[in-house]
């Protein structure tokens, strides 16, 4: 015996000798089916716009969208997000376009729905920001967001995306009362089946900030920013209180955004609900990695998977992640 070798009862090291120990103790893992793959859509045809702040990420109209869609599938991912991207003309102060039947991602739920029946679940995010004048996700009064009359307006919207094919709407305004009444609203109109994945942790959060290029969606008129609706990042008992209520209110699932810099919410809220909870790796926690990465100054597939990882174990069960088919295509989470 080596005069150094100490005695001890525990050496956690064991587990960690080879790969294929630690494969087999491993606690969690990030497969295709945990994933949501999130997509900006616009009008027109043919359309391909790269989105200088989300390197690999572009708009696509709906012809282009299908086949990526057709990928995703390919690649194990079950459900997709759409997001709508809408030129200044269509804006309006009460964001009216929101469930225009020309709206891109009204079209591009019809088609998808037509084209992938039950396959794949299309989600819709469900907010105005993108359609109103002013870029707030609730109408504007004055210098104040009218909280009830945009919830009037958002379930309308959640109406009209669940029509055209929306299985899940995912109401992302943080209005209060939001979810209750999208949940009546389409309950009126005989879509008892459609769930909703609410938004119920979004905080004021400066991660937003690529998203806003992306769908032109950033505050305009009124406030310059949606502290007065989003979460305080300095609040975590709110966060349980928000997502209380909307399960109250009747949501199926319950998002927390941004995902890394809100673990400690998600790990608490994973004790405290018994719904699926969803982890948004939102735009600027990708622009991050993809910077890094660029710079040389980290490994992408190491610290994507790692980012990943983290968000599972926190007690996300699906991820909303930009990295979603990069990362099934080049293998990352193997
Ligand atoms: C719409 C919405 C936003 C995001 C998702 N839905 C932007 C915002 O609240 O300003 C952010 C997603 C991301 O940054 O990737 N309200």
């Amino acid at each position: 015996m080596p005069i150094t070798q100490l005695h001890l009862a525990q050496r956690p090291r064991r587990l960690r000798a080879s790969a294929a120990l630690r494969e087999l103790v491993a606690e969690v893992s990030v497969r295709a089916s945990d994933l949501i793959a999130p997509y900006f859509v616009v009008e027109g045809q043919g359309q391909r716009q790269p989105i200088a702040s989300l390197p690999g990420v572009a708009r696509l109209s709906v012809d282009a969208l299908l086949p990526e869609l057709e990928q995703a599938l390919a690649l194990g991912i079950r459900a997709v997000m759409l997001f709508g991207v809408v030129d200044a003309a269509r804006k309006t102060p009460a964001g009216e376009f929101a469930y225009h039947p020309h709206n891109p991602v009204i079209r591009a739920l019809a088609a998808a729905k037509r084209h992938f029946g039950a396959e794949l679940v299309l989600m819709s995010d469900i907010c105005l920001c993108a359609y109103t004048t002013h870029g707030h996700c609730g109408l504007l009064r004055g210098e104040a967001i009218d909280n009830d009359a945009s919830v009037a307006q958002l379930a309308r919207m959640a109406q009209a995306h669940a029509e055209a094919g929306a299985d899940v709407v995912c109401p992302s305004d943080m209005m209060d009362g939001r979810v209750g009444a999208i949940r009546q609203a389409l309950d009126a109109a005989g879509l008892t089946h459609t769930a909703i994945l609410s938004y119920a942790v979004k905080y004021a959060s400066a991660f937003y900030g690529p998203f806003r290029e992306a769908a032109a969606s950033a505050p305009g008129e009124g406030p310059k920013d949606r502290a007065s609706y989003q979460l305080d990042v300095r609040r975590r008992r709110e966060a349980l209180r928000e997502a209380a209520l909307d399960e109250a209110e009747g949501a199926d699932l319950l998002m927390v955004k941004p995902a890394l810099p809100c673990l400690d919410v998600l790990a608490q809220l994973r004790k405290t609900t018994t719904l699926p909870l969803v982890a948004y790796q939102v735009s600027g926690e990708y622009a991050m990695l993809k910077a890094a990465a660029a710079a040389g100054a980290l490994d992408e597939a190491a610290a994507v998977r790692e980012a990943l990882v983290a968000m599972k174990r926190a007690g996300a069960q699906l991820i909303v992640t930009y990295y979603a088919t990069e990362a099934l295509t080049e293998g990352w989470l193997q």
